[in-house]
């Protein structure tokens, strides 16, 4: 027995870019194992379209019981126009939507950070991002993607009629109400819940049951409440208002494309999908960027790898309690970055790219650095 720390580890690349981030944020977590001492016991898997393929399935069965025996999964990303005319339960994204329900990974952690390097690379001014730091904490096993009744009818006059079903009850809004609430205690102490309570009952149950949470356990946090639309709007105009942001899920998804743009591109945001923790350690979890599979630029060896290895960043700190390591990945990209380091979506036209691979030996080149 070596007395280092393990970490049974699912890897599961899926569609279009996924594989090709996936490379490099594999190398990242390589890294950590030989600086940090960690026994990786790694599987790989195949998800998505991928799966659809081979096996006739997004998913296998087998493959969601492996997720639930390891610590972590990293997943890349799923779907493309090759599976878009499928049945919705052949679906590639039925992977990931089928991990986090049957995980229980009920939130979704989207921390927006600007990275200094990266300011001229939105389209917002510098000033209004300069030092941004918020997390959108999304619902993730409910709301829209997964109420009842759901489905595709035919009407008496024989139209076509597409329904789905948003419900929250108190204990999904609870939990992830308590995540963005404990989450604040450890940074500027304030939480603004999003919903729509001014149209839909499930907006004004989560408002009610946020409310009532807050006064009974965390009222040493500031609540505010906005609805989802004017949310959208504050996010472009005066972002720096926010800390933390606790939301449902159709809305977590789309407000968190919208603030990755603050960042300078969808591909440098992470995420991590948890449950409830064992004693303050997340397992199973699940990390995976962001940005979707990108078919466009899907085998041209472009693509951004930070959002893959900014979440294994997230994955050395909330399921390995590695902190210091995790920063120092995240101060990789930076470095890398600050040394004029860009793949195609983060340069100005005209400037100098990187490929994939050379991004990801930037980002290793500084690692290195680091701890030599
Ligand atoms: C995301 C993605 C997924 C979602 C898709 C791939 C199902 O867009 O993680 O944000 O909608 O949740
Ligand atoms: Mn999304």
């Amino acid at each position: 027995m070596s007395g280092n720390k393990s970490l049974r580890l699912l890897v599961l690349p899926g569609d279009g870019i996924g594989p090709e981030v996936m490379q490099q944020a594999l190398h990242v977590v390589a890294w950590a194992g030989e600086h940090a001492a960690v026994d990786f016991e790694i599987r790989e898997g195949v998800v998505g379209g991928a799966a659809v393929d081979l096996y006739g399935t997004p998913i296998l069965d087998a493959t969601i019981d492996a997720a639930r025996q390891a610590d972590a999964v990293l997943f890349g990303s799923v779907g493309g126009p090759k599976w878009e005319k499928l049945d919705f339960s052949l679906r590639p994204e039925i992977a990931i939507l089928r991990l986090r329900k049957e995980l229980s990974l009920f939130a979704n952690l989207r921390p927006v950070t600007v990275f200094e390097p990266l300011i001229d690379s939105s389209t917002i001014k510098p000033e209004i991002i300069r030092n941004l730091d918020l997390v959108i904490v999304r619902e993730c096993m409910g709301g829209l993607y997964f109420g009842e009744p759901r489905g595709i009818e035919t009407m008496p006059d024989g139209q076509t009629r597409g329904f789905n079903t948003e419900t929250y009850a108190t204990s999904e809004i609870e939990r992830v109400a308590r995540v963005a609430f404990d989450l604040a205690r450890r940074r500027s102490r304030k939480v603004c819940s999003v919903e729509k309570a001014n149209v839909t009952e499930s907006g004004l149950v989560w408002r009610q049951v946020i409310t009532k949470l807050h006064e009974r356990e965390f009222s040493d946090v500031e609540l505010t409440h906005m609805y989802a639309d004017n949310c959208a709007m504050q996010l472009v105009r005066r972002p720096k208002q926010f800390d933390v942001i606790v939301t449902g899920n159709i809305f977590g998804d789309i407000l968190s494309d919208l603030a990755s743009m603050l960042t300078g591109s969808l591909g440098m945001l992470p995420s991590a999908t948890i449950g409830t923790s064992n004693d303050g350690r997340f397992s199973p979890a699940l990390y995976e960027p962001i940005h979707g599979s990108a078919p466009d630029i899907a085998g041209k060896g472009i693509a951004n790898p930070m959002a893959q290895i900014l979440s294994v960043a997230m994955m050395l700190r909330l399921s390995l309690n590695l902190e210091k390591e995790a920063e120092m990945v995240e101060q990789a990209c930076i470095s890398a970055l600050s040394k004029g380091a860009r793949t195609a979506d983060l340069a100005h036209d005209g400037e100098a790219t990187l490929t994939t691979t050379q991004m990801g030996d930037a980002v290793l080149a500084e690692l290195h650095r680091l701890i030599s």
